[in-house]
């Protein structure tokens, strides 16, 4: 039988599948449709200081071999997060979850991270520092090394659990931002967030989504996700979460020999509810036909 069994900072993992934020809620959502006890974990839903409506709509455009989006970091904010939604997490999901964090300043991360903090089933935070889709936040921080590191720095203070960085692709040179944030302590990258698009209607002339861009994601974006994860395995010691349009578990496979411990899984899970199940469920056939006994002997493979 293979092992599917992964390390993530000295977290085990069933499986390397984990829902990538911002697709999968906050988990509870999905677990009326199966037992989400199967996931290796999930990031739940991004969250910042205060509520958020998000953008205005239209935010989402269906594109060939993908999707845009421009949502806007919509949620109930970190005080209503603890309160509402994790409980109900909780209640239907029971492993380690990892938290995925938005804010506009350095002091916004560090104080969405600390409230969090004390949440016992956070076994991770995912730092998002590249949503392209809000002006003075997010992509700010994490088209800068200097920044990225900043914001590394101030919540590794605040926090004794593995803090991983979620990077964006919309630069000249990802390894850079990488090695800033392994510097200051990340224990772990993930990457990629959306690539930058824009949609334009004929008929009205004009942009599709009402924030004019948004971030690309789907099938479309493998190559390039794998492309950039084959070097920040390069340029860095600590763990990859890869993700970008994975949705079989042969991408799962093809990411992380590229050099990804764990595979998050976004776009998919909106055109297919069951995508994380049908991987996890199809990973020990693949494995097999591939002649891969352990699934962390394969990461970083392609070297
Ligand atoms: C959004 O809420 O706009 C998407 C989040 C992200 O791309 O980081």
């Amino acid at each position: 039988m293979v092992n599917t069994k992964v390390n993530l900072c000295g977290v085990e993992l069933d499986n390397p599948i984990i829902p990538a934020s911002g697709t999968f809620g906050f988990g509870y959502e999905f677990a009326l449709t199966y037992d989400i006890n199967i996931l290796g974990s999930l990031s739940f839903k991004g969250t910042t200081k205060d509520p958020r409506f998000g953008n205005p709509t239209p935010r989402i455009a269906e594109c060939k071999s993908g999707m845009l989006n421009s949502v806007g970091l919509q949620n109930p904010g970190v005080d209503k997060v603890i309160s509402e939604e994790l409980p109900k997490l909780k209640a239907c999901f029971k492993k380690p979850v990892m938290a995925n964090v938005s804010g506009f300043s350095v002091e916004d991360y560090v104080y969405t991270v600390e409230k969090l903090d004390s949440e016992s089933q956070i076994g991770w935070f995912e730092i998002n520092i590249s949503c392209p889709n809000v002006h003075g936040g997010g992509l700010a921080f994490g088209t800068s090394a200097e920044n990225a590191a900043a914001v590394t720095k101030a919540v590794k203070r605040v926090t004794k659990k593995p803090v991983i960085i979620k990077l964006s692709p919309n630069v000249t040179d990802i390894t850079e931002i990488a090695k800033a944030c392994e510097a200051e302590g990340a224990d772990g990258i993930s990457l990629i967030n959306t690539l930058l698009g824009m949609k334009i209607d004929l008929k009205t002339k004009k942009p599709v989504l009402a924030n004019k861009a948004g971030g690309f994601s789907g099938p479309a974006i493998k190559p390039v996700a794998v492309r950039m994860i084959y070097q920040v395995y390069d340029a860095v010691e600590i763990p990859i979460v890869g993700m970008g349009g994975v949705a079989t578990a042969e991408d799962v496979i093809e990411l992380m020999l590229a050099g990804a411990t764990a595979v998050e899984v976004g776009a998919a899970n909106l055109v297919e509810p069951f995508a994380c199940k049908n991987i996890i469920e199809n990973l020990p056939r693949v494995m097999e036909k591939y002649k891969i006994n352990n699934l962390s002997d394969i990461i970083g493979g392609a070297h």
